[in-house]
């Protein structure tokens, strides 16, 4: 870990932290902060600035596919927001004493933290539209529930606009699944975009709440809701818009649990290759799960290459000179 300047850092105890929380007071700056906040505060904001900076190479890669200048147009106003919202989270994490520069362009390609969703190509304009439907709606809860209960507040501030946009982005999705849907061709084609890319969403929750060992994050109010609240709050508006249009999903509605339950192995193996989750191989452990994400997808790569490489050329071209 790097942070500028870390011999001159301050950090408050842990008591001070609690108690400052316990009034209900928010925290506004890092010398406010115990070391677990702040390490458990840098984790996820390094999580979300780097999902936000990854969309862009995703989404721009399948804009090329854009039916129209206008939807063209369209897909790079929103990847526009997605680097806004990168920029406030690296930028909240520079202010914390971490290096900006250092994490944008001096990281290797496995070391980002974004899911694993993101490296995984969209071939189509109906794949894109889809990510906008399922991930930005992924991205919308995660950020709504941090908007609605961080207790960090220069983020809480930040996240007012994100979280404006991240609706526009899962609406623009929708409604052009909308107007795909209504020719059975084209319903189709968005069904198997949502046989591969629900079950990603899915994943990108985390693990299940009896699971997970890191809860620094629940129990210092850096984030509301748990991980299987927050997979049921995208399930309770993600759901009912596919039955909407007519799209199957391998889950359903357990009346006396109140609860959504997936009809698939949970977790399961994805084929890269083929873009195809091995359900028929049963289930699999979420250590497997870790290992995939930790090795990262198949456009890993080439996705940070195109974030770093003009910034590497320049720094070839000064030094030259
Ligand atoms: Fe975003
Ligand atoms: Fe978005």
């Amino acid at each position: 870990m790097k942070i500028n300047g870390s011999g001159t850092m301050r950090f408050a105890t842990e008591e001070d932290l609690r108690s400052r929380l316990e009034a209900g007071d928010l925290i506004e700056t890092s010398d406010q902060m115990s070391k677990e906040y702040i390490l458990g505060l840098k984790g996820i904001l390094t999580v979300s600035a780097d999902t936000e900076l990854m969309s862009a190479p995703s989404y721009t890669r399948a804009a090329r596919h854009a039916p129209t200048i206008n939807a063209f147009v369209s897909a790079m106003a929103i990847i526009q927001d997605e680097l806004g919202h990168a920029n406030i989270a690296y930028r909240l994490l520079e202010d914390l004493g971490f290096d900006k520069e250092d994490l944008l362009y001096e990281r290797e390609p496995h070391e980002f933290k974004h899911p694993y969703a993101f490296d995984v190509p969209l071939d189509s304009w109906v794949e894109l539209v889809c990510a906008n439907a399922l991930y930005d709606r992924a991205g919308y809860v995660l950020l709504g529930d941090i908007y609605k209960n961080t207790t960090f507040a220069p983020w809480k501030r930040g996240l007012l606009k994100v979280d404006r946009e991240e609706n526009f982005h899962l609406r623009h999705g929708e409604t052009w699944i909308r107007k795909i849907c209504q020719s059975e061709t084209g319903r189709e084609e968005v069904q198997q975009a949502v046989d591969w890319m629900f079950p990603m969403v899915m994943e990108w929750f985390g693990l299940p709440d009896d699971k997970k060992k890191h809860k620094e994050q629940l129990s210092y109010g850096i984030k509301g809701s748990s991980n299987d609240t927050l997979r049921q709050i995208w399930l309770g508006t993600g759901v009912p818009f596919c039955q909407e249009v007519g799209l199957e999903l391998p889950v359903h509605w357990n009346e006396s649990g109140q609860k959504y339950e997936l009809d698939y192995p949970f977790p399961c193996q994805f084929d890269e290759d083929e873009k195809r989750w091995l359900m028929e191989e049963g289930q699999i452990g979420w250590d497997d799960v870790i290992r995939r994400w930790k090795s990262r997808g198949p456009s890993n790569k080439e996705f940070v290459d195109q974030i770093q490489h003009g910034h590497k050329e320049l720094q070839a071209l000064m030094e030259v000179a």
